[in-house]
């Protein structure tokens, strides 16, 4: 089974960027934990601050792999391109958030992508990527 992940912008900063919201620890220390956990599977992660590279990404995985686990960062709450995107793939797309965003401001509650995803985990802080996998694994 082959899961890929995808962080959008600003989340190459976790671990030094508002500790208080997103936690001190960065992607890349929490990645080899997750992986440890599913021997089994290949999870493979990309990063890009730029939407069309999201995009890019999307498209080369999504008719191929198992599933997608899909943090667009601020993109979520804007990008009908990315939402265009994950309605086009074979591959079921999984929404995710560190944090809670229904407890963050109010242009943080409306997601421009879930209703093309497969569904929404959010708010279990890192832990919210394993959840995804979970529900990937479990919908095989
Ligand atoms: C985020 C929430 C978004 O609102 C924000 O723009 C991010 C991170 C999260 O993981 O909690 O960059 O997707």
């Amino acid at each position: 089974m082959k899961i890929q992940i995808i962080n959008g912008p600003n989340l190459n900063l976790l671990g030094v960027r508002e500790p208080g919201i997103y936690g001190s620890e960065s992607f890349e220390a929490f990645l080899p934990q997750l992986q440890a956990k599913y021997p089994d599977v290949q999870i493979d992660y990309y990063q890009s601050n730029i939407e069309g590279e999201l995009i890019n990404k999307m498209q080369e995985v999504g008719f191929k792999y198992d599933g997608i686990v899909l943090n667009a960062g601020a993109y979520t709450h804007t990008s009908i391109a990315l939402h265009d995107c994950i309605r086009s793939l074979k591959s079921p797309v999984i929404e995710v958030h560190i944090s809670n965003v229904h407890q963050r401001e109010e242009f943080r509650h409306k997601s421009m992508i879930s209703a093309a995803c497969k569904g929404v985990i959010c708010g279990f802080g890192l832990d919210s990527y394993r959840l995804a996998i979970e529900a990937l694994l479990a919908g095989k």
